[in-house]
């Protein structure tokens, strides 16, 4: 499964890159706004360091304006996703996208049905909210498991983006359902890789070794 980090902070992008586990970022209008900076700018500076899929979203709601936003994007620098919300609009954004072969990563997914249509008009990622499934009292995993079955029943390409990821659990879970990637916020991945097992083993070899010594 692949990593992508879910956040437009480049000081954390930065950080967490080192660990060279990093394959690509998801941004939304609110990850943006929260840095308060120039989209554009960010996102670029987003490119220069991760040599992976960035996704980057569109901020209009009618087809033909977010189809203009998506091109000027996808003419920024190669590796731009173009993020369109799973609505009517972003459909048809999404169809006339793929024609003139953008790469599309389609937001907003809750559904099974809305995950099929994106890949039956040729979506390159879609992108289940597993967090905000969870908040509405469904469960996020079940619908990432129907999703997963329904693109493997037909061989779609599609590959399926685990978002609003807001535990490590959720990670593990999309990792054991097949998920495709899971796009994970700093906050969480800085907790993935820690177990305290870890920590408290490695003080008592130090200790042990340190005392034979004296
Ligand atoms: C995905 O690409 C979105 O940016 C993100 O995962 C949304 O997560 P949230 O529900 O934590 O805002």
């Amino acid at each position: 499964m692949k990593f992508y980090l879910d956040t437009a902070d480049i000081k954390v992008i930065k950080e967490l890159n080192q660990l060279a586990l990093v394959d690509g970022v998801t941004t939304n209008p609110s990850l943006i706004a929260k840095e308060g900076v120039d989209l554009k700018e960010r996102i670029l500076e987003i490119c220069k360091e991760i040599d992976g899929p960035i996704s980057c979203e569109v901020l209009a709601t009618d087809h033909k304006k977010m189809v203009e936003e998506g091109l000027e994007y996808h003419s920024w620098h190669k590796n731009i996703f173009v993020k369109l919300p799973c609505t009517d609009e972003g459909l048809k954004a999404l169809k006339i996208l793929k024609s003139k072969d953008v790469k599309v990563n389609m937001t907003l997914v809750f559904s099974p049905m809305q995950a099929l249509a994106c890949a039956k008009l040729g979506a390159d990622f879609v992108s289940p909210f597993l967090g905000r499934l969870d908040d509405t009292q469904s469960s996020g995993l079940e619908i990432l498991e129907q999703i997963i079955q329904i693109y493997e029943n037909y061989d779609f390409k599609t590959q399926v983006l685990a978002a609003s990821i807001r535990s490590v659990d959720h990670v593990v879970n999309s990792a054991l359902l097949g998920s495709d990637i899971a796009t994970i916020s700093p906050k969480v991945f800085k907790k993935m890789l820690k177990h305290p097992l870890t920590d408290i083993g490695l003080a008592k070899f130090l200790e042990d070794y340190k005392n034979s010594q004296k």
